[in-house]
């Protein structure tokens, strides 16, 4: 086996956290994953795997312990009764079994939740209506509900320590957590002696560490998770009264969209100056985050006494196995999270994790599937794989770790596809990792043969023979409007001059004042309207949805889409449908009122929807049709050439067939249910 570099030596020392030791120095932060209380077994089962990547400490996601606050219909830890302690207990076995430490963020949120699911009234500091979208208020808590509450807390760490967690943590961020809302000075309101100074303010988390403290009594590290950007003048302060009392400091930034940064918005290691304030502030172990992909940035964080943790979400989810393959001397083998935040999308839709770059995040337990390990092939088929975009590269590469004999036939000078064109829009050349990542790991595959310029048709297909046939020629804009709010071409097309995103992206300069219509309210119409506004075209984006990129809301990236536009001034006009075109104008209309106003247009850029470029798929399928016998082989088309979707989906399918290839179905509904 391959030996690490000496010089990463420093990220496999073993760190003390108080009465627990942390074998290295690679630590899973806090992370929610849309499984939690919903599927614990998918839970489990992903957070053991990253312990046997070799991660030292795996925590949990913000868990809820007592019915007055809870986080439904979010799909997070939960921690309320013995039942809930059976459950916690299979994920600490999971990750025992791997010599890892476990860690659980107890979290009681007050105001932020409605309690949907226990129906009881919720409470906080002040009261406040809930920040979720829901028409309920929180009651302000009076000296009996903190008693209360501090009695529920210390029974919490009572059912942590019995589900055998190692490591127990209290949150502290204002707006999330009751400690972090007592402490914000907008927040409380109070003037009782748990309000106004900080001495004050700072009590019930006082009371909550002294209690966590004492009922631990060392069976188990005591965390903070701290955001020091929420009152940053009395960090001094709060950290010359605390700063030594717990076994571990961690910590990050409070506005969720600037702690897990999309990529497209700043790079690796952003928080170090926040990060590096802290650890002077205190002698005890401090976890900081920063998308941390890259082993070198690890080792200089560490030895210039910025953090003694490298802490990590998205990274644990991209590479499981990221520190295993650091120890192993396999660097170039790390996938590296590309910064799309698909992962966070999941947790907003309440359903299992998925991420761009590894199809077997939360496919662990239902689907078995294992991010390093795949099974050998089961025949000596020859795969041939046509279009090398994310779901063929992920195809052939998925295949040759199983042994088959891949042919992968790219029409394009590059590998890529759309992640090859799309990562040249303003902000997204992180992205291209997804095609590196795959380009890079088939070198060492020696069962794939790679071509370049190989477009192929039916004859070439019948020449090469292959037994199984993938079609993966991906999915190209609509030029005509039509999509979600119009189901066909929206009238004057034909007279105006029309760029698609991909002839703005092959090249294409428009003329005159650009106009774009976002019916598909993801990244690609903010990007193209950021790059044209940059090369100083006059830019307008309509969209028919209430915001900007309004599923990108999802991803986190929504608000900085909406602030980048501001600054270059492109003008959004929100809830408006287009109604018709003409050579030198759009008239558009608002979607309730329907009042109408007309744009000056130069170049019309609709981003509404794709069509699967599905050509050949349909010739081979007719030419298999005109067969006597049919072809000898089966034909499969993936990704958008089947059904446009996210990135993320291309690859999915992609991994889905290389797994699926002569396996037996999984029974029932094709994975395992909970
Ligand atoms: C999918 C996802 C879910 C998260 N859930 C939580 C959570 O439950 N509690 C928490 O304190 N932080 C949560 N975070 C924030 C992370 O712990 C971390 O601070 C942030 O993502 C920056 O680290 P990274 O760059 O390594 O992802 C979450 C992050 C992600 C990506
Ligand atoms: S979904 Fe994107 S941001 Fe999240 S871990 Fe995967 S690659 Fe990183």
């Amino acid at each position: 086996m391959t030996q690490r570099d000496p010089r990463y030596d420093i990220l496999f020392e073993s760190v003390r956290i108080g009465p627990v030791t942390a074998k290295n120095r690679f630590f899973q932060v806090p992370h929610c994953n849309g499984m939690g209380v919903s599927f614990p077994k998918a839970m489990a089962a992903m957070r053991g795997t990253k312990a046997e990547g070799g991660w030292a400490v795996v925590c949990t996601e913000e868990t809820d312990f007592h019915p007055s606050n809870d986080f439904s219909p979010l799909a997070e830890g939960r921690l309320w009764d013995h039942k809930d302690v059976a459950v916690m207990a299979t994920m600490t076995d999971a990750v025992h079994r791997h010599g890892a430490l476990a860690g659980v963020e107890l979290a009681y949120t007050g105001h932020r939740d409605a309690n949907l699911y226990s129906r009881e009234v919720p409470l906080s500091v002040t009261g406040l209506p809930v920040a979720i979208d829901y028409p309920v208020q929180a009651r302000a808590m009076d000296g009996s509900d903190i008693k209360q509450f501090r009695h529920w807390h210390v029974e919490a760490i009572g059912r942590a320590l019995q589900a055998g967690f190692d490591l127990i943590y209290i949150y502290v961020r204002a707006g999330a957590s009751l400690p972090g809302n007592f402490l914000s000075r907008s927040l409380n309101q109070r003037s009782d002696e748990y309000g106004g100074g900080f001495v004050n303010r700072a009590r019930l988390f006082k009371e909550m560490l002294e209690d966590a403290l004492e009922t631990a009594e060392g069976r188990a590290a005591i965390a903070v998770r701290f955001t020091i950007d929420d009152e940053p003048d009395e960090a001094d302060e709060f950290f010359s009264c605390f700063g030594e009392q717990p076994d571990l400091w961690d910590v990050n930034i409070a506005e969720w969209r600037k702690d897990s940064l999309p990529s497209r918005f700043g790079a690796e290691a952003w928080q170090e100056p926040l990060v590096a304030r802290v650890k002077q502030l205190t002698t005890k172990p401090v976890v900081g985050v920063g998308r941390f992909t890259s082993p070198d940035t690890m080792v200089s964080q560490v030895n210039r006494g910025i953090l003694d943790f490298i802490g990590a979400a998205r990274p644990s989810i991209a590479d499981p196995f990221l520190p295993r393959k650091v120890e192993q001397g396999r660097v170039e083998d790390i996938r590296e999270c590309i910064g799309c935040n698909i992962c966070v999308s999941s947790d907003f839709t309440m359903v299992p994790m998925r991420c761009t770059q590894n199809p077997t995040a939360g496919e662990e337990f239902r689907k078995g599937w294992h991010p390093e390990r795949i099974a050998p092939a089961a025949t000596d088929k020859t795969v041939l794989v046509v279009g090398a975009g994310p779901a063929g590269l992920e195809c052939a590469h998925a295949l040759g770790k199983r042994g088959y004999h891949v042919v992968l036939a790219e029409a394009r000078d590059d590998v890529g596809g759309r992640v090859s064109i799309e990562s040249r829009l303003p902000g997204l050349n992180e992205w291209a990792r997804v095609r590196d990542y795959r380009q890079q790991q088939l070198h060492s595959l020696a069962g794939v043969e790679l071509y370049t310029q190989s477009a192929l048709g039916v004859e070439h297909i019948s020449e090469l023979a292959p037994d199984e046939v993938v079609i993966a020629t991906g999915a190209r804009w609509r030029h005509d409007g039509m999509g979600r709010h119009h189901s066909g071409v929206i009238p004057g097309t034909n007279a105006v001059h029309v760029a698609t995103p991909d002839d703005i992206l092959e090249g294409m300069i428009p003329r005159g004042p650009v106009v774009i219509f976002d019916d598909d309210c993801y990244y690609v119409a903010g990007a193209i309207a950021e790059k044209l506004a940059s090369e100083n075209h006059t830019v307008t984006l309509v969209t028919p949805a209430s915001d900007v990129a309004s599923w990108a809301n999802n991803t986190l990236e929504r608000r900085f889409v909406e602030e980048r536009l501001h600054e270059l001034g492109v003008t959004v006009i929100e809830k408006h449908d287009v109604g018709t075109l003409s050579a030198d104008a759009v008239e558009i209309h608002h979607i309730h009122s329907g009042r109408r106003t007309e744009i000056e247009l130069g170049t019309w850029v609709p981003v509404t929807m794709r069509d699967p470029v599905d050509d050949l798929f349909h010739a081979l399928s007719a030419a298999q049709m005109n067969e006597p016998d049919g072809a000898p082989w089966r034909i499969t088309r993936i990704g958008d050439c089947l059904s446009p979707s996210t990135i993320a989906a291309a690859v999915y399918a992609g991994h889905r067939f290389a797994r699926e290839l002569d396996a037996e179905p999984h029974p029932g509904v094709g994975f395992e249910r909970e």
